[in-house]
């Protein structure tokens, strides 16, 4: 593959990553700050005619954001044949509705922005709820890759009678897909969001099942709260080993000591977002997500 792969800041693992799986090399550019904070990039390569592949790391996504246009504009202007975004963590999924009147609906405006500065998307399991496809709110081609066959096998390899736990309705996607690679049993509890960090949740009998780890599994990190809230409603049930895996690490303030106070027996997550708990590597499915994205715009 002759695309070249540039590492937004905060991406360099991933984009070091990839480049070994896809056989690519990686583009030279220099970014700073001006001293009145604005950006100032310049890419040292020759990226004309080239596919070029920008990595992102996008948690905390307002700080990242202009950069990441205008490096997607300066390699254009630079003779790009196209753009593409691997943005492991999509930000921006969860306000994807008007909850109350007068509420901005980010979801869609930053898919909108992005989708003006790209040619095609790949990430991983992005935050999908009442918006059930990209298609929906992406103007280009995008490519979601699924972390479940690799949380599977990381479960498969670390725990021997799991009971896999779904913090809320939407976990249904993976943790059924997971438990069902595992050939284990799979619970999904009910949650309401009262705010950021208050929540109710509801978790079935689960009693039959007190001598399984119970494995909750998340899409997200952000606060802590709603694992948190999970340990303590298995906790009431009788259920003792209690271990989280995550996809996308936020860490959000003081998540990691509210998850600490949990006891917790173990806490991983995958790398698409660079945290000391990733234990899941992600980059080969990736890049696999890269090579089908360009060969399905080669192919229209
Ligand atoms: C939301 O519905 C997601 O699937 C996660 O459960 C949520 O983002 C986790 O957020 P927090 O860690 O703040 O409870």
């Amino acid at each position: 593959m002759t695309a070249l792969l540039l590492a937004l800041p905060g991406a360099e693992p991933m984009a070091t990553e990839l480049c070994g799986h896809l056989n690519s090399a990686l583009l030279k550019w220099e970014f700073r700050r001006f001293p009145d904070g604005e950006s100032y990039l310049r890419i040292l390569g020759d990226c004309a005619g080239q596919d070029v592949v920008l990595v992102a790391e996008m948690s905390q996504p307002d700080e990242k954001f202009l950069p990441l246009v205008f490096a997607a504009q300066t390699v254009r202007d630079l003779g790009a044949k196209r753009v593409i975004l691997v943005a492991p963590y999509l930000p921006y999924m969860r306000q994807d509705t008007r909850f109350r009147r007068g509420e901005g609906v980010t979801a869609r405006y930053f898919a909108r922005l992005l989708s003006a500065v790209i040619d095609g998307l790949v990430t991983v399991d992005p935050h999908l709820h009442r918006i059930h496809d990209l298609a929906e709110v992406y103007t280009v081609p995008s490519n979601v890759v699924g972390s479940a066959p690799a949380v599977a096998e990381w479960i498969a390899r670390h725990v021997v009678h799991p009971l896999i736990v779904g913090p809320d309705e939407e976990s249904e996607q993976w943790v059924g897909e997971i438990a069902s690679a595992l050939d284990a049993p799979y619970v999904i509890q009910r949650k309401r969001r009262l705010g950021d960090r208050a929540l109710e949740i509801d978790l079935p009998d689960v009693s039959a099942w007190r001598d399984r780890t119970a494995v909750l599994v998340d899409d997200i990190i952000s606060t802590g709260t709603t694992l948190a809230r999970s340990v303590e409603r298995l906790r009431q049930q009788g259920l003792e080993d209690v271990m989280a895996v995550a996809v996308h690490a936020l860490f959000c303030g003081d998540a990691l000591a509210t998850l600490d106070r949990t006891g917790l027996s173990s806490l991983v997550t995958a790398n698409t977002v660079v945290h000391a708990s990733n234990d899941i590597d992600l980059s080969r499915l990736i890049a696999e997500g890269v090579r089908e994205l360009l060969s399905g715009l080669d192919n229209n």
